[in-house]
């Protein structure tokens, strides 16, 4: 196949503006870019100005992506890469590699049903990151999210470049639902509402904290196991909707995006950038945990323990320790199969 490289954006980076050449130039490339969710994660990342360079990748369907998004008069410059045979090219020099590369789920699957497709997915595009962009922040988006970060963290072992402070799972979707379904149902500005998730991404591996939301406000029992269940079956009630059209791709844009960007602010040097993410973690004794992490220049540059548990939260972590230990085990094996 031809080489389908494209080139976009009306400012070049040699044509940064003087208040533009004070920013870090920041490569962020996201591979699955012409999906459901890659293409909004695109344009979001597209209107970052934190972002100078955003390389575009799929196997099929970037070139209308880049030369759509690369004429939005932002400070990014756009390249779109088609094709296997440019992946190098794509993430060669990246700080950021998002993906959002895989399957989604259909009414009545599971997360872990799309394993058989998406784990190979991973490991090949991860295979590559390693090659090509081995000091990049990774956010791993595809799904299942609790095994294709093990997935990732073996096949970075493999090749030897192997930093677990700078590989994350992209659980903010988990947070930015819980924030709007507490907002919703006890009537506060959604803008002043923060809630931790830890655990993983998927059914009970989800375990809001609502004992620590800011603002606290009283929360009676059947409040509390509504909210805790309808931020566990957030995705499934999208995927029910879409009724075969797909999962979450809107509202997984902007969290992948609000993630990047903490990112991308901790590679800059910004103070007390905290967010909750999937990382190798000794929060608990679950090698692979969500839990608050603060972001700096290095990746994760503070673990934050879980914090007092409620008796409700506490029976939540217990429940979920064995479906996650299990999911991260099928994770690693695959690779080493
Ligand atoms: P989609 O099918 O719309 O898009 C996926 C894209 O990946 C397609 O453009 C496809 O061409 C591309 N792709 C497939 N194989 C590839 C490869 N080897 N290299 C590069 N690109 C490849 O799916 P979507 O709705 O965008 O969802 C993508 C994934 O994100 C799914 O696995 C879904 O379950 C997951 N997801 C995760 C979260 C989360 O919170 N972490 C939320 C929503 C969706
Ligand atoms: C979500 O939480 O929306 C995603 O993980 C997609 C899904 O399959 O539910």
């Amino acid at each position: 196949m031809a080489s389908r490289r494209i080139l976009g954006g009306l400012m070049r980076r040699d044509f940064a503006t003087s208040s533009q050449k004070q920013i870090a130039r920041r490569k962020v490339a996201i591979l699955g870019a012409a999906g459901g969710i890659g293409q909004p994660l695109s344009l979001l990342l597209k209107l970052n100005p934190l972002v100078s360079h955003l390389s575009l990748y799929d196997i099929a369907g970037t070139r209308g992506v880049a030369a759509d998004i690369s004429h939005i008069n932002t400070r990014a410059e756009v390249e779109g890469f088609e094709g296997e045979e440019h992946l190098g090219e794509a993430l060669k020099g990246a700080d950021l590699v998002v993906i959002p590369a895989g399957v989604p789920r259909k009414p009545g699957m599971t997360r872990d049903d799309l394993f058989k497709i998406n784990a190979g997915i991973v490991q090949s595009l991860c295979a590559a990151v390693a090659k090509h962009s081995p000091f990049a922040l990774v956010n791993i988006i595809s799904n299942p999210v609790n095994s294709t970060v093990p997935i990732a963290a073996e096949v970075f072992k493999l090749a030897g470049t192997y930093d677990p402070k700078r590989l994350f799972g992209v659980t903010t979707l988990d947070v930015i639902r819980a924030r709007t379904f507490y907002a919703a149902k006890k009537l506060l500005p959604v803008e002043d509402v923060n809630v931790p998730v830890v655990g993983g991404h998927a059914g009970i591996t989800i375990l809001p904290l609502f004992s620590q939301a800011v603002p606290q406000v009283p929360i009676s029992e059947d409040e509390l196991v509504y909210l805790t269940k309808r931020t566990q079956d957030g995705g499934t009630e999208v995927v029910e909707a879409k009724a075969g059209k797909g999962s979450a791709t809107l509202s997984m844009a902007y969290a992948g995006a609000l993630f990047a960007e903490a990112c991308l602010k901790g590679l800059n040097g910004v103070k007390d950038v905290v967010e909750c993410s999937y990382v190798a973690s000794s929060v608990t004794e679950i090698p692979f945990f969500s839990s608050k992490v603060q972001l700096g220049t290095d990746g994760i540059e503070k673990f934050f323990d879980l914090g007092p548990l409620s008796d409700y939260e506490l029976q939540g972590l217990e429940k979920l320790k064995e479906e996650l230990s299990k999911s991260i085990e099928k994770g690693q094996d695959y690779v080493h199969q």
